[in-house]
């Protein structure tokens, strides 16, 4: 008895081990793959020439998404013309490692060119410039980039719930400023136009749990599909700050939109961590990061209507947290500065193993 006993431990651990020593050899990518998900990243392309960064990417993500180099001051540095030298690398090096692309982002307030943003354009002048442009980038794009960021920040972070005052909505806005989202309905109808086959997005920040802005964000999806308006997902950004998740809530607020028949998509997650002057952790929040990278991803999981976890860069070499946090915070990212997989790696490729349930 005691010997059968024994042998059924040993079996089952044997069955353990060889489970846990098959999903360690898995990358990001094939560990996504049994439930379809997908797992991407932001992309800088002037890294592309690196070895590790390019074989790290191909390796580990079935998705990449332009960091910045989709956006106006890069795509379209002069009122008459456009360059789309930098965003065709990202999507080349997509296609020859089978991976979709993601776009972001046609309007938004931030990362315009001075000829924008000092100029002095009617109201009429303005919504043909911003129709020229959705019209030009997704038409570029249509059939290379499957689902884009239409409109992103859009709501304001002052004022919970309201729309935020930029140059699309009434700074002086492109002619709609008085009937709420109509403007933002408008973006999304000429991106339809523009390529019918991509996923149209609605991306944003501090909205990832249930709060005034993502209840606003809610009303306003609610009432384009109620009327027919071709939105197709949310994409919540989840920058992570103070090793702060409510999981809890992150998923009744992805439920909640799920619910209304739109995708969600996790667009820009990152955690942010104290870093010392030399840029290094302490070793424990490096656990608590990868607690939050394994939650999140759960929570994701769990709702089919939730299908895709990117992150916002992936290497602690390249991420935006140190420029915007004046270095204080950093080591945001799964892969360290070296490449290495740190405990959110596996804590992520544990997730995405691990499927829906
Ligand atoms: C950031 C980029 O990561 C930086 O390289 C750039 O200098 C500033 O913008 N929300 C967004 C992203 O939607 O486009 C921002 O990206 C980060 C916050």
């Amino acid at each position: 008895m005691k010997w059968r006993a024994l042998a059924l431990v040993l079996a089952a651990t044997g069955l353990r081990l060889g489970f846990s020593a098959g999903v360690r050899d898995q990358s990001l990518r094939e560990a996504a793959q049994s439930s379809g998900m997908l797992i991407g990243t932001a992309v800088r392309p002037a890294q592309l020439s690196e070895t590790a960064y390019a074989s790290t990417l191909a390796r580990e993500f079935n998705m990449l998404e332009p960091e910045d180099v989709l956006k106006w001051e890069t795509v379209h540095p002069e009122l008459h013309s456009f360059d789309f030298s930098q965003g065709d690398q990202i999507t080349d090096f997509a296609t020859r490692h089978s991976m979709k692309v993601r776009g972001h982002t046609l309007v938004w307030h931030q990362q315009n060119p001075k000829w924008l943003t000092e100029g002095t354009y009617t109201s009429g002048e303005l919504a043909q410039i911003l129709e020229k442009h959705i019209t030009t980038v997704v038409g570029h794009y249509r059939g290379k980039i499957f689902a884009w960021d239409v409109v992103n920040e859009a709501f304001d972070e002052l004022q919970p719930g309201k729309l935020r005052s930029t140059i699309w909505r009434d700074q002086p806005g492109i002619g709609l400023a008085g009937n709420g989202s109509l403007y933002i309905e408008r973006c999304f109808r000429w991106a339809h136009e523009a390529d019918p086959q991509a996923l149209l997005f609605y991306n944003e920040a501090g909205a990832e749990v249930v709060n005034p802005k993502s209840d606003a964000i809610y009303a306003m999806v609610r009432d384009f599909r109620r009327r027919g308006v071709p939105i197709d997902g949310v994409g919540f950004q989840m920058h992570i700050e103070n090793l702060r998740a409510d999981v809890a809530s992150i998923s009744a607020n992805i439920k909640r939109f799920t619910a209304l028949g739109v995708q969600v998509h996790i667009t820009e997650m990152d955690v942010a961590l104290p870093v010392d002057p030399s840029g290094n952790p302490r070793p424990e929040d490096l656990q608590l990061q990868a607690d939050i990278y394994r939650e999140v991803a759960t929570a994701c999981l769990s709702h089919p209507g939730c299908t895709a976890i990117q992150t916002w860069g992936f290497t602690d070499k390249y991420s935006w947290i140190g420029s915007h946090s004046k270095q204080t915070h950093g080591a945001a990212l799964p892969f360290d500065r070296n490449y290495g997989a740190k405990p959110a790696y596996e804590a992520l490729r544990n997730a995405l193993a691990a499927g829906r349930r």
